[in-house]
This record gives C-alpha cells, sequence and structure tokens, in this order.
C-alpha cells in the first residue's frame, strides 16, 4: 500500500507516468467514468478548503465512485479530543483512500502509519503540499511542453506557502531549472529548503526583495498569497500581506511568453486586471488539478 506525503514519493518517471494518465483521462473521461465503481474517497479536512477538497470529491465522482468525510474539525470528533491517529483508524473502516489536510505540520503522515488505506497529504501546515505540485507540474508541463530548461520566479510568501516549498523539491529533479524568489526579508524560503534542497543539489538561484528588476529573467512566475492563518501577529500580517501587487505595469515588463501560475485562493497578490492576460494561466491551472488527482486515486488504489 501507498501513500502520498510529498512529491517526491514518487520517481521523475513515476510522475511522468501520473501526468500522462491525467493527460488521457482529460482526453477520453467517458474511459476512466466507471473504474472506480464502488470505491469510497474519504476527504478529512482539519482546515478550510475549496480547490483541493472539491477537485478529489469531483475526481472521485468522475471516477464513478463515492465520497465521505468532513471539511472542517469542528464538525467532526476532533472536536471532542479524538487523536488522527484514531480517526484513521476508524476512516480505514468505512473509505478506500483518503485525503486529509491539517493545520499540522506532519499530521497526514501520523495518519498514514496508522491507516489501512491509502493516505494522501492534501496540505499539512507550513510543510508541504503534494498534490498542488502535481497540479503545477501537469500544468507546466502540458503548457510548456516540458519541465526542463526554464528560470521560475516564485513571489510572496516563501516561508509559509506550503505549496511553494513542494515545487521546490521537484523542480529541483530536473535538467536546467533555476530559481529566483522575490520575498521580503521576512518571508523568505525555510533554511532547509535553502541548505538541504537547493545548495546540496547545486541548483542555481538567487534571493531578491524587488519583482520588477528581475521580471524579464522569468519563464514562469508563480505568485503566492500571503498565509495570514500562519502568522502569529495580525500586525505583521497587515503589514506584509500587500507587499506584492501583480499588475498591467509589471506585466508588461515579463516576456512575452512567460507564464503567471498561482495555487489560489488569490488575494490582493494579482490584480483582477491581469486575468484577461493571456499569459495568466491560474485559473487552467486548477482544471489539471482535477485530471491529477484521478489519476492520482486510480494510481495508489492499483486500478488499471
Ligand atoms: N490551492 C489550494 O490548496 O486551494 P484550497 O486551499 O482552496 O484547497
Amino acid at each position: 500500500m501507498r501513500h502520498l506525503m510529498s512529491p517526491m514519493d514518487f520517481s521523475v518517471e513515476e510522475l511522468e507516468k501520473l501526468m500522462d494518465l491525467a493527460q488521457d483521462i482529460s482526453a477520453d473521461p467517458a474511459k476512466y467514468a466507471h473504474k472506480c465503481d464502488g470505491r469510497i474517497l474519504a476527504t478529512c479536512f482539519y482546515e478550510p478548503s475549496t480547490r483541493t477538497r472539491l477537485s478529489f470529491e469531483s475526481a472521485m465522482l468522475r471516477l464513478g465512485g463515492q465520497v465521505l468525510g468532513f471539511a472542517t474539525a469542528d464538525s467532526s470528533s476532533a472536536a471532542k479530543g479524538e487523536s488522527v491517529s484514531d480517526t484513521i483508524r476508524i476512516i480505514s473502516s468505512y473509505a478506500d483512500i483518503c485525503a486529509m489536510r491539517h493545520p499540522k505540520e506532519g499530521a497526514p503522515m501520523v495518519a498514514a502509519q496508522k491507516s489501512w488505506i491509502p493516505v494522501i497529504n492534501a496540505g499539512d501546515g507550513g510543510h508541504q503540499h503534494p498534490t498542488q505540485t502535481l497540479t503545477d507540474l501537469m500544468t507546466i508541463r502540458s503548457l510548456k511542453g516540458s519541465l526542463s530548461d526554464m528560470t521560475i520566479g516564485l513571489c510572496g510568501d516563501l516561508k509559509f506557502g506550503r505549496t511553494v516549498h513542494s515545487l521546490i523539491n521537484a523542480l529541483c529533479r530536473y535538467e536546467n531549472v533555476s530559481f529566483i524568489f522575490i520575498s521580503p526579508p521576512e518571508l523568505k524560503i525555510p533554511d532547509y529548503i535553502r541548505e538541504d534542497v537547493l545548495i546540496r543539489n547545486n541548483i542555481p538561484f538567487k534571493e531578491v526583495i524587488k519583482l520588477d528588476d528581475v521580471m524579464p529573467e522569468l519563464d514562469i512566475l508563480y505568485m503566492t498569497r500571503v498565509q495570514r492563518e500562519r502568522f502569529f501577529n495580525e500586525e505583521d500580517y497587515v503589514r506584509l500581506k500587500d507587499f506584492y501587487i501583480l499588475n498591467k505595469e509589471k506585466m508588461a515588463l515579463a516576456k512575452s511568453d512567460m507564464m503567471v501560475l498561482h495555487p489560489l485562493p488569490r488575494v490582493n497578490e494579482i490584480s483582477v486586471e491581469v486575468d484577461d492576460d493571456e499569459r495568466a494561466m491560474y485559473f487552467k491551472q486548477v482544471k489539471y488539478g482535477m485530471y491529477i488527482r484521478m489519476a492520482l486515486i486510480l494510481t495508489l488504489l492499483e486500478i488499471e
């Protein structure tokens, strides 16, 4: 039995197979409409979500399966003090596979250790968000044709943004990828990403504060929201929340084929005027997320 805790749980070859499967599903959804007949997905979300939870549910329903679960910790027995370890043992009796989001780093890993069904990390605190990374990789591969030979700028809250941490880990395995990290000093990438992932693997990167200066260099700009829920005080959040706002003027500095991605939800960091720019891909990105989750469910359930 296999779980998904980090994008590194899959080799590059396995990721290619997963993306190929997602592509095939998107091309011919009818072929897959009954692959999960009789199977049940549990979505156990201890933290708010729109895309991840609903795309998992949509993915399972489109595969012919069914879904159950909870969308808030308050509506589960976690509110009465039940541990994640106990909850997953219960869920294992009701469902065939579980997607779990939790505010505490490592909680889905704890669940996986006690589970009798595959567990998918649907986001754990400020740590990892592997299925968003699968979505991002699928989007880049589909729209750029490759995951190699590019300069990717990650902008915003690089300290708490779990999608950023997972994506850096995953992209380091491709040829000729370099990073430009754009953040205020307080929200720089964590030391373990800088030391253990980038420096250890000789990955070229630089860290800057101003977005305008590096816009012309980027093949992809990955914008992120300042993660209000991870701040210790509201004052710091208010000071930093509008540090970056991508607008038409900034887009004019970029390459004509640069692609703007964002895991969403967006707050103010991308002005709505950018939505009509043909380089804005963040709403397309959402659809890839559903197909890759369909492929992931089939793969973890070992359905041919
Ligand atoms: N991208 C993402 O994780 O969105 P949700 O928080 O809405 O699931």
